[in-house]
């Protein structure tokens, strides 16, 4: 009989896991087979609490689960390398949280291990799969506000201070830039491509890390984006591309996609909402590659990861972020 849905294992049982274990369950090929947390009561209590037949005490079992066609990496940053090799390691596939590492070396060895191995990766960037953002590329590229020039977005909120916490701890990748800060990036360069030119200015805050930091992009076609994200301050949320005969507003929370206020002479609302949760649409690519046989998307192919973490490094050189222990080499 064929495959009709996929088994899902989560690594690690945290905030966005719980999310994501929604959006498998509200994906029909998708099921939510095993989650793996360090504490085996904790696994236990996210299994009963989303459904998981399985529950780990280890990320180690979880990954040498044989019925268990892909994993999602849920960890901090800092150890999404060593968890997405160690499912690679044990032959399985890999969603794998934004950002998609440290660095794009980092990235590079993920990314030949899972080439080597024949196996399927992707960088779970879901807001690029919304169909808001299919739309809003056809809009610009049909003309419907003439050339772009310039376009501004922004990620920011405020969190208490916290030196351990998953944000503000160099240990575990902290900062506003790769954790916010990828979502305007992701934005300007899905629908522009691979700037030419890339400023930054950051506020760094007592932890080492960027609490706020601003990003300035120009592109081939010569489109400007100026760009922000923090942790510190509550921003807008919103995005505006503007082109010689109009706009396209992307009301708050922009990355929901929900919304495109376009503005040509007259003013008029498209609705791109959707049923469900946000995250059954990177559940759902996952699920259709992998029936498809591919090892990566083509939606969020491997270059496109390459390209993000290679700004990311090269504005992290601008402002002076280094996490511990790492090397930044040239980009
Ligand atoms: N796509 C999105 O919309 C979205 C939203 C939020 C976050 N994220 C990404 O998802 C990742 C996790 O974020 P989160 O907010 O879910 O974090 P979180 O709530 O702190 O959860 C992270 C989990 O990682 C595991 N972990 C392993 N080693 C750890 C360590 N040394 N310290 C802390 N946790 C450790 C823990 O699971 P166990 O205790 O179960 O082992 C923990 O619950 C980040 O990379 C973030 O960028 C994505």
């Amino acid at each position: 009989m064929a495959d009709l849905k996929k088994n899902w294992g989560i690594l690690g049982a945290g905030v966005i896991a719980s999310k994501l274990a929604k959006g498998i369950n509200q994906t029909d090929a998708a099921v939510l087979y095993a989650v793996g947390s360090r504490d085996v009561s904790k696994s236990q209590d996210f299994a009963r609490e989303y459904g998981a037949e399985k529950a780990f005490g280890s990320y180690e079992e979880l990954c040498q689960c044989p019925d268990i066609d892909v994993i999602y990496i849920a960890t901090p940053h800092s150890f999404h390398k060593e968890h997405t090799m160690l499912a690679l390691n044990n032959g399985k596939n890999v969603l794998c949280e934004k950002p998609f590492s440290l660095n794009l070396q980092d990235s590079e060895e993920m990314l030949s291990l899972a080439k080597s191995k024949g196996l399927f990766l992707m960088e779970a960037m879901w807001t690029c799969l919304l169909p808001g953002m299919k739309k809003l590329q056809e809009l610009l590229s049909g003309g419907a506000i003439g050339q772009v020039l310039y376009m501004e977005a922004d990620f920011g909120f405020q969190e208490p201070f916290d030196k351990n916490a998953r944000l503000f701890n160099p240990q575990l990748g902290g900062g506003a830039l790769l954790d916010v800060g990828i979502y305007p990036l992701t934005l300007a360069t899905f629908l522009f491509g691979k700037p030419k030119k890339v400023t930054a200015n950051a506020r760094m805050g007592q932890s080492g890390v960027d609490e706020l930091s601003c990003y300035n992009l120009e592109f081939e076609n010569r489109v400007i984006a100026n760009l922000s994200a923090s942790i510190a301050v509550e921003t807008s949320h919103s995005a505006t591309i503007y082109g010689t005969e109009g706009t396209i507003h992307i009301p708050a929370d922009w990355w929901l996609m929900e919304k495109l206020i376009i503005t040509n002479g007259s003013k008029r609302e498209i609705d791109t909402s959707y049923e469900g949760s946000e995250y059954t649409f990177e559940v759902q690519e996952v699920c259709d590659c992998l029936f498809n046989g591919q090892t990566e998307s083509q939606t969020l192919p491997h270059d496109w990861t390459r390209g993000i973490m290679s700004l990311m490094d090269q504005i992290r050189a601008d402002i002076g972020l280094v996490y511990p222990g790492e090397v930044l080499t040239e980009v």
